[in-house]
């Protein structure tokens, strides 16, 4: 029949990744119990082939200005959601939801069932995400996850932006590579709160992976699989420097100068001022 939607949003292409990706950060230990949020910008075109995108379920409030989103649809996780649980029941973890008109709330499209709402840390993700769509149009992902060594480090490494990501490039030759960007670090903040996500956002419009101390970290990227690397390269990064920390006295790492090279081989430029050349 025309119009009528045959699809399964349980097997709509964003929503298959984002169970992948739920299910791989929970097993990879990084969001256990609720810990953890994602936020998935979609187009209408994502949407419509297997959701009516009239029909609204409920309004939700927000108590921060979203007006540069409205109008936008996103794939969330739901707070107090478990990560663990997302694969078995995608509907009751998972929520579509749309900027309402007055940019102060969201309209529910689909899932979040039994009255479930968007992460708490939903000022953080959209502040983001305009953070990020004012520097690259074709951002999509904003992610948030408790990743361990990076949480870790944030206790016994310095917390001088400049000095923890040349850390974490020493630890990995890929990971000048994959973020010349660097981390962006903000104060120990309450979770949840607009003013993190404030802080957050602003870290976010020259990096795109800003680190929370003592709580976890954000990434954001155009695709799933984008972002989910750039922060499993910063975490592996991390693990690396725990264990050579545990081994004992650092002989030799790669120098400024290599870092250098390194960035003119792969086309990138390191984040200005962080190398001592
Ligand atoms: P939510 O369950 O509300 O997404 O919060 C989890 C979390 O990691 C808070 O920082
Ligand atoms: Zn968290």
């Amino acid at each position: 029949m025309v119009n009528q939607i045959v699809n399964k949003i349980e097997n709509a292409p964003f929503i298959l990744e984002m169970v992948e990706t739920t299910s791989n950060l929970y097993r990879l230990g990084w969001d256990e119990r609720n810990g953890g949020n994602i936020s998935y910008l979609l187009s209408e075109e994502d949407i419509t082939p297997f959701l009516d995108v009239t029909k609204t379920i409920r309004n939700i409030p927000m108590d921060f200005d979203g007006s540069a989103l409205i109008g936008k649809y996103f794939l969330v996780t739901g707070s107090g959601k478990y990560f663990k649980n997302v694969q078995k029941a995608p509907s009751e973890n998972l929520g579509i939801i749309r900027v309402a008109a007055d940019g102060k709330s969201v309209d529910l499209l689909w899932g979040l069932e039994n009255g479930a709402v968007p992460t708490s840390e939903l000022p953080s993700h959209f502040m983001s995400h305009i953070a990020r769509l004012s520097v690259n149009p074709n951002n999509r992902i904003v992610m948030h996850c408790h990743a361990t060594h990076l949480l870790a480090m944030t206790f016994t490494h310095d917390l001088d932006e400049c000095l923890f990501t040349r850390t974490l490039w020493q630890m990995c030759t890929e990971c000048l590579v994959v973020f010349p960007d660097g981390v962006g670090i903000v104060p120990w903040l309450i979770p949840g709160t607009n003013e993190i996500g404030i802080a957050t956002s602003e870290k976010m419009k020259e990096t795109r992976l800003v680190v929370w101390p003592h709580h976890g970290i954000y990434g954001a990227g155009e695709t799933m699989d984008e972002t989910f690397g750039l922060i499993e390269t910063a975490e592996k990064a991390a693990q690396v420097y725990t264990i050579v920390r545990s081994q004992g006295e650092v002989l030799q790492t790669i120098t400024d100068e290599q870092l250098k090279m390194l960035g003119e081989r792969f086309g990138v430029t390191p984040k200005s001022g962080y190398l001592n050349l």
